[in-house]
C-alpha cells in the first residue's frame, strides 16, 4: 500500500452517518429531519446548504468522550487505508456552543489521537479553525484561546466557512497572532471563488498553505507565483467534484497545477458528505505511484507538525 498523509480534513465533516446516528442514540438526541437522503447519505445541494448540513450533523455531539470518538474512529479508517500522518481541522465553536471548555475539548481530542496512535501507529495532530463567516473578532478571540492554553498537538491555525464573506485582511490580526506565535499557517481560498481570493489570502496573510486553490488554475501568473514562493495547496478533488466546482475528475485542474510546479497535497475535506476517502483520493488521481509517493513526501513537509516528527514521519513513508 503506498503511504499516505492527510492536512485538510474537518472533524465534524468526517462523521460517517452510521456515527451521527449512533452518537445521537447515545446521547438521547434526535437529528434533524432532513438530515439523510433516501439512501442514508448526507442531503445537500450546493455549497451553502451543504455548510448547513455540516451544521446539523453536528447536533449529535454532546459530550467530550463524542469528539474523542469521532477523531479516533477517522484515524483508524485512514490508517487501515495506509495513512501515516492526519492533521484534522477542530473548531472550538462547537464544544463552547455545548458548554464543553476548551481545555476538556482538547484533551478529549488527545485521547482520541493517543489510542489511534498505540493501535494503529498513525500520528494525528490538530488544527484550530475559525469560521469566516462568523467574522475577524470571533477569529481573533480563538487565537487568543489557543494562545493561552497550548496544547502539543495543537500546531496550526486555519479558517474554513464562506469564503465570499469578508476579506483575509480582516483576519490578519488574528493570523498574525498565531504566526508570531509559532503556529503554522492556513487558510480555505480559491475553492468556491476565483484566483483573486487566493491572491488576496498570500498578500494579507502569513500563510504557507492554502486549503483547497485550485482556482488558482485559472490564472498562469498566480500558479507561477505560488511555485515560486512554494506554498502547497491543500487539493481536495472529491469534494471539488461534489460540490459542482468541476463536472469530472478529468476536468479538474490537479494535473494542471502539477505540471505549472505548485506543490500540490491530495486530502480528502468531509469524506462522507463527499462520498470519498483519503484512499479513494489515492486511487482516483491519475497519478502514478512515484507522483502519489511525492505527494505523500509533500504532506508531510507541509505539515504543521516538528521537525523531528516530520523527519520521523519521511523516514517512514520512504525508507
Ligand atoms: N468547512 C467544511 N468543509 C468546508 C469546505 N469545503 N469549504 C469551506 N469550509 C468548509
Ligand atoms: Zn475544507
Amino acid at each position: 500500500m503506498i503511504p499516505k498523509a492527510e492536512i485538510h480534513c474537518h472533524l465534524e465533516g468526517s462523521i460517517p452517518p452510521k456515527l451521527a446516528v449512533e452518537l445521537a442514540e447515545r446521547n438521547g438526541l434526535i437529528l434533524p429531519p432532513n438530515l439523510f437522503d433516501e439512501k442514508g447519505h448526507y442531503a445537500w445541494k450546493d455549497f451553502w446548504s451543504f455548510l448547513d448540513s455540516y451544521d446539523r450533523v453536528c447536533t449529535a455531539l454532546k459530550k467530550p468522550r463524542d469528539f474523542r470518538d469521532v477523531i479516533y474512529s477517522y484515524l483508524a479508517g485512514a490508517a487501515r487505508e495506509g495513512a501515516v500522518y492526519v492533521e484534522m481541522f477542530c473548531s472550538p465553536e462547537r464544544p463552547a456552543a455545548l458548554g464543553i471548555s476548551y481545555v476538556q475539548w482538547l484533551e478529549a481530542l488527545a485521547q482520541g489521537i493517543d489510542d489511534a496512535r498505540r493501535e494503529f501507529g498513525i500520528v494525528g495532530r490538530i488544527i484550530i479553525i475559525c469560521i469566516r463567516h462568523l467574522g475577524p473578532e470571533r477569529a481573533e478571540a480563538m487565537v487568543r484561546a489557543m494562545l493561552a492554553e497550548p496544547h502539543p498537538y495543537v500546531v496550526g491555525f486555519g479558517m474554513g466557512g464562506d469564503e465570499a464573506k469578508f476579506a483575509p485582511a480582516d483576519f490578519a490580526p488574528a493570523y498574525r497572532l498565531a504566526h508570531d506565535n509559532g503556529y503554522g499557517c492556513t487558510v480555505h481560498a480559491g475553492e468556491v471563488v476565483g484566483p483573486e481570493s487566493v491572491w488576496a489570502a498570500i498578500r494579507d496573510l502569513p500563510v504557507t498553505r492554502i486549503g483547497h486553490g485550485v482556482r488558482s488554475a485559472d490564472d498562469p501568473a498566480l500558479m507561477e507565483e505560488l511555485a515560486r514562493r512554494g506554498i502547497v495547496l491543500e487539493v481536495c478533488p472529491g469534494s471539488n467534484v461534489a460540490l459542482g466546482l468541476y463536472p469530472d475528475r478529468t476536468s479538474h485542474p490537479l494535473h494542471r497545477l502539477i505540471a505549472a510546479g505548485v506543490r500540490v497535497t491530495l486530502n480528502s475535506d468531509d469524506p462522507p458528505f463527499f462520498h470519498t476517502t483519503l484512499g479513494t483520493e489515492y486511487e482516483l488521481a491519475g497519478l502514478d505511484e512515484r507522483h502519489l509517493r511525492g505527494i505523500a513526501r509533500t504532506t508531510i513537509e507541509a505539515s504543521f507538525a516538528d521537525a523531528a516528527t516530520r523527519r520521523q514521519l519521511l523516514e517512514r513513508i520512504s525508507p
